[in-house]
């Protein structure tokens, strides 16, 4: 019988279900252990992904390109500015004909609704590199150095402090799927996505504060990002002003498990969101953080590719 495979896309945590988050990170570990081991593994060989950028990048272009590369395919890097999509080519249309090139599509946007416009039309999945709402690719990452670090993610305390923005609503997203314990902490007029905060509530194992102090205590893993993204430069000032209680330096750390590990997706604004003490403290847990960008994403192509083919 020829049954037809119903395409996948990742333009969110919650695209994905438990069991499925569940398998993406133990074939991470497995991945990363087999490209340690010098072990070549090309399930990917002529599949091509396409990117597409409207914002600035280094991690996830230069993960997910190594990344398909390794597992045999190969990938093509545009900017929206470069492409017809910035002279108003309609998304749908864009969509529509990279589907007929490609094997899987890698979006960076402002706009979630991009994002989503994009997977509605495409008949290739669709991968979330960043928008303005979500970064999944980003927090499957994390889990993964979480899991490395503290042996698992089970009963682990994760504390977010800062911005509520794409990274945070990953976060919330990711413990809504996986009931983790996940306490966050932003500035009144900085909340994440209301709906899934409201949503996360009904897991016990989810807190939302305005009090930094009161979000590390007994942590095992702390997380923060930068208080202004991308696009929101004009703001800088006022955020900087909003945020300012909320740094994570040594003397909220002493708040946390002694083992606390501390955790930033990069780049890092050093004498803002973090100390240059506490950065380079946990430098070691930072960078394998960075690199386990390229293991994750792996999983995610693997899966979201041959499941399709
Ligand atoms: N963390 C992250 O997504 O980094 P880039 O903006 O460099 O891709
Ligand atoms: N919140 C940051 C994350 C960068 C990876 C931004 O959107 O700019």
């Amino acid at each position: 019988m020829n049954r037809k495979v119903v395409k996948r896309d990742f333009t969110r945590f919650l695209d994905i279900t438990e069991k499925e988050a569940r398998y993406l990170l133990k074939r991470a570990v497995l991945l990363k252990k087999m490209k340690k081991s010098g072990s070549k593994y090309k399930p990917l060989k002529d599949k091509t992904l396409a990117m597409i950028f409207e914002k600035a990048s280094t991690r996830t272009r230069v993960s997910f390109e190594v990344g398909m590369r390794e597992l045999g395919g190969n990938s093509i890097f545009l900017t929206a500015q470069e492409s017809q999509i910035g002279r108003g080519e309609p998304v749908k249309d864009t969509a529509r004909v990279l589907s007929r090139y490609t094997d899987v599509i890698v979006l960076r946007t402002y706009s979630q609704r991009t994002i989503e416009e994009f997977a509605q039309w495409s008949t290739v999945p669709i991968i979330n590199g960043l928008s303005d709402l979500y970064h999944p690719c980003q927090i499957l990452s994390d889990l993964l150095t979480i899991t490395e670090f503290k042996g698992g993610i089970k009963d682990i305390n994760i504390a977010y402090i800062g911005d509520g923005n794409n990274i945070a609503n990953s976060w919330i997203e990711a413990a809504i799927l996986l009931k983790l314990n996940l306490v966050v902490a932003t500035p009144p007029g900085y909340k994440p996505e209301w709906t899934l905060v409201e949503r996360a509530k009904k897991n016990n194992n989810f807190h939302f504060t305005h009090d930094p102090q009161n979000a590390i205590q007994g942590a095992d893993v702390v997380n923060t990002d930068v208080w202004v993204s991308m696009g929101q430069e004009k703001e800088s000032r006022k955020r900087k002003k909003a945020f300012a209680s909320y740094t994570v330096n040594e003397k909220l750390l002493q708040r946390a498990k002694q083992d606390v590990i501390i955790m930033h997706c990069l780049p890092a604004h050093r004498g803002e969101e973090i100390t240059e003490e506490v950065f380079e403290r946990f430098q070691q847990v930072i960078f394998s953080q960075a690199e386990n960008r390229l293991h994750a994403q792996k999983a995610l192509l693997e899966w979201i590719i041959t499941r399709n083919s």
